[in-house]
């Protein structure tokens, strides 16, 4: 049986970490969509033209260590906002939505234009200043030298970007639960995604 749940929201709202958990609690398969901007943004950053990236795109590219600098993260944004480049990535994803035993799909338009259709629909948001927050202790992990100001311009910048295009903006679907995660640690924003997937998994 398919079942989708479509996790859309800003940057480090905590899309990908909620998504990872819900999809082992029910046992889905899970894509993180971002990953496919992303590994067509780096391309363009090496010179290859985004539409012809995105063309070319293999499942090895999503595997690629470097996808998620803060130099991609832009490329990545800039490539969205291209209709022809979002079109050639439209088919593998509803593919991957409507595949049998379950799916989930984290993005930025997975319940308003790559599944419409999903049984469960999520919006992962919190302010930007703890967005920022979080990534930028994630690339301080990492040991990549940013600060803290650099950053929260990305994220606002990428957010602009992201609401302000044309083709396929982020919004909440109409039917989406919201999540606003900027004072729930991770255990609790897991939960309350559950939660919200069980309520509507009896009426399926
Ligand atoms: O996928 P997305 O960019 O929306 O966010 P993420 O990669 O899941 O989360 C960004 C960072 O925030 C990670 O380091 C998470 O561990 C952290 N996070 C958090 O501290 N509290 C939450 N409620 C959710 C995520
Ligand atoms: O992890 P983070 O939330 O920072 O970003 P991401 O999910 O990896 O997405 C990188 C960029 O790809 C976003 O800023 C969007 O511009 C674009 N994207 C998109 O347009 N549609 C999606 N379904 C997923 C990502």
């Amino acid at each position: 049986m398919a079942f989708t749940i479509a996790i859309d929201g800003p940057a480090a709202a905590g899309k990908g970490t909620i998504s990872k958990a819900v999809a082992q609690h029910f046992g889905f398969a899970h894509l993180d969509t971002g990953l496919l901007y992303r590994a067509v943004g780096r391309r363009v950053l090496d010179g290859v033209p985004a539409l012809d990236a995105a063309r070319a795109l293999v499942a090895a590219d999503l595997d690629a260590g470097d996808l998620r600098t803060p130099a991609v993260a832009q490329a990545a944004s800039k490539v969205a906002v291209i209709p022809e480049v979002r079109a050639e990535l439209v088919d593998f994803q509803r593919a991957f939505a409507r595949r049998q035993g379950g799916a989930v799909l984290d993005g930025r338009d997975i319940g308003t234009v790559i599944c419409p259709e999903a049984e469960a629909k999520l919006f992962v948001t919190a302010s930007a200043e703890v967005r920022a927050q979080r990534r930028f202790a994630e690339l301080a992990e990492a040991g990549l030298a940013t600060d803290y100001d650099r950053v929260l311009v990305e994220v606002k910048e990428r957010d602009a970007r992201d609401t302000g295009r044309a083709d396929a903006p982020l919004r909440p679907a109409p039917d989406a639960v919201q999540i606003d995660t900027s004072e729930l640690d991770i255990g609790a924003a897991v939960a309350l995604a559950i939660q919200a997937v069980n309520n509507v998994r009896g009426v399926f």
